[in-house]
């Protein structure tokens, strides 16, 4: 159970992301993405497609060809930055990935893609390959036009969920009186929630 300033501090971030999920302008709407090599972070924007503070996970959508998928698949551990500049609200959040690829949860979600957005799964090149000239990467018959249902079903077997799981929550809203920073660390059904030094 959280004190009630916690418990607001939660259901702001509860609402700011169910906002985020319905209206595309919204500043958490899309979020940086990041995964480590072995040398190196790897920062990319991802758009938010699902989120459950009850069951603490961030869902983006991706190519299993790009080398994110890859990366995530060889170390799991991710942080997911989001900032709002009209809320003066950032969130970082840690923890780890389950790439979902053809069972049943991208089955369902599939069915929720526009056509439109089913045309980046359909890429002649693996994401981020080099190329010798320049190619959009979507192919001629659909460059103009939505594919058909047969023609985007190709782009299924490229099509993953990266479900990002959580395990804390890194809240920072700047204010002029004094910013406020806390974190909220998720353990099965509790949530441990602190202060931190802004
Ligand atoms: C606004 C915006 C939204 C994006 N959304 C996604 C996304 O949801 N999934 C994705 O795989 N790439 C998305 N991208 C492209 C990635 O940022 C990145 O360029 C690409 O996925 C290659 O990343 P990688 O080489 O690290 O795999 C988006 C880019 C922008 C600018």
């Amino acid at each position: 159970m959280l004190n009630r300033e916690f418990q607001e501090i939660y259901n702001n971030v509860e609402l700011m992301m169910s906002e985020a999920l319905t209206n595309s302008a919204h500043p958490y709407r899309t979020f940086s993405l990041a995964s480590v090599d072995d040398k190196f972070p790897n920062l990319r924007t991802v758009v938010l497609r699902k989120f459950s503070f009850e069951k603490c996970f961030i869902d983006c959508h991706s190519d299993i060809r790009s080398p994110k998928v890859d990366e995530l698949q060889k170390n799991d551990k991710f942080s997911a930055l989001f900032y709002s500049n009209k809320e003066k609200i950032q969130l970082r959040f840690k923890g780890k990935v389950e790439i979902f690829h053809k069972n049943s949860f991208t089955k369902e979600r599939w069915k929720e893609i526009t056509p439109s957005s089913k045309r980046c799964y359909l890429g002649p090149y693996n994401p981020s390959d080099r190329l010798e000239k320049y190619h959009p990467n979507i192919p001629e018959n659909v460059k103009f036009e939505n594919p058909s249902e047969e023609e985007s079903s190709m782009g299924y077997d490229n099509f993953v969920i990266i479900r990002c799981h959580f395990n804390e929550l890194d809240y920072l809203k700047l204010k002029y009186s004094g910013h406020l920073r806390c974190k909220l660390v998720f353990e099965k059904k509790n949530i441990n929630a602190f202060w931190l030094a802004p």
